[in-house]
């Protein structure tokens, strides 16, 4: 004898109706956006290290491709400025050294992003021009934007170096944090 078709008891229904009605349907939506790989995320550029940086950048999740960064980054001064995604989604210290290092799941050296061992995280340089002004717009390989998973930039943070990142382990010695940015899911969020 079991007990599978037994009714619930009176509280344990009323229970299962305040979760129902509790747990919205709309996550699973997010769910199945996720799934298409269809996620954009925002990172709002914050100063750093006594810099006047501004910016902000988005982020679109391309299937097959990677992740494509967009945006405008000023405040820069003039010239390559070496920029990762750094491993915590924290922004809060005014040296930026609360991101922790770069995003490297599974170790590695540093690289270019065209190297075949470099950290996930690392994507090269950005180039600001004579009014401190950089577009920016990579096509980020080997990662990825969503919630789960090893190789998600989401909740993670960028930063913006001072100096030009010359691709040497074991993270470019591009110098100070000028600007961070914590990686937003905004869409996400949104349907939440
Ligand atoms: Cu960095
Ligand atoms: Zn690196």
């Amino acid at each position: 004898m079991h007990h599978l078709n037994k009714p619930a008891s009176g509280i344990a229904r009323l229970a299962a109706l305040v979760l129902a009605a509790a747990m919205p349907a709309v996550p699973l939506n997010a769910l199945a956006q996720h799934a298409h790989g269809n996620l954009t995320a925002i990172a709002e550029l914050e100063a750093k290290s006594g810099s006047a940086v501004e910016g902000k950048l988005t982020f679109h999740e391309m299937p097959g491709k990677g992740v494509h960064i967009e945006g405008r980054v000023s405040g820069l001064t003039p010239g390559k400025h070496g920029f990762h995604i750094h491993t915590n989604g924290n922004c809060d210290s005014p040296d930026g050294m609360s991101g922790g290092g770069h995003f490297a799941p599974t170790g590695g050296r540093h690289g270019a992003p065209t190297d075949k061992e470099r950290h996930p995280g690392d994507l090269g340089n950005i180039v600001a021009n004579a009014e401190g002004v950089a577009d920016v717009d990579v096509m980020a390989h080997g990662l990825t934007i969503t919630l789960m998973g090893k190789n998600s930039i989401g909740e993670r943070s960028i930063v913006i170096h001072a100096k030009e990142d010359d691709f040497s382990d074991p993270a470019g010695n591009s110098g100070a944090r000028v600007a961070c940015g914590y990686i937003d899911l905004v869409e996400l969020h949104m349907r939440m």
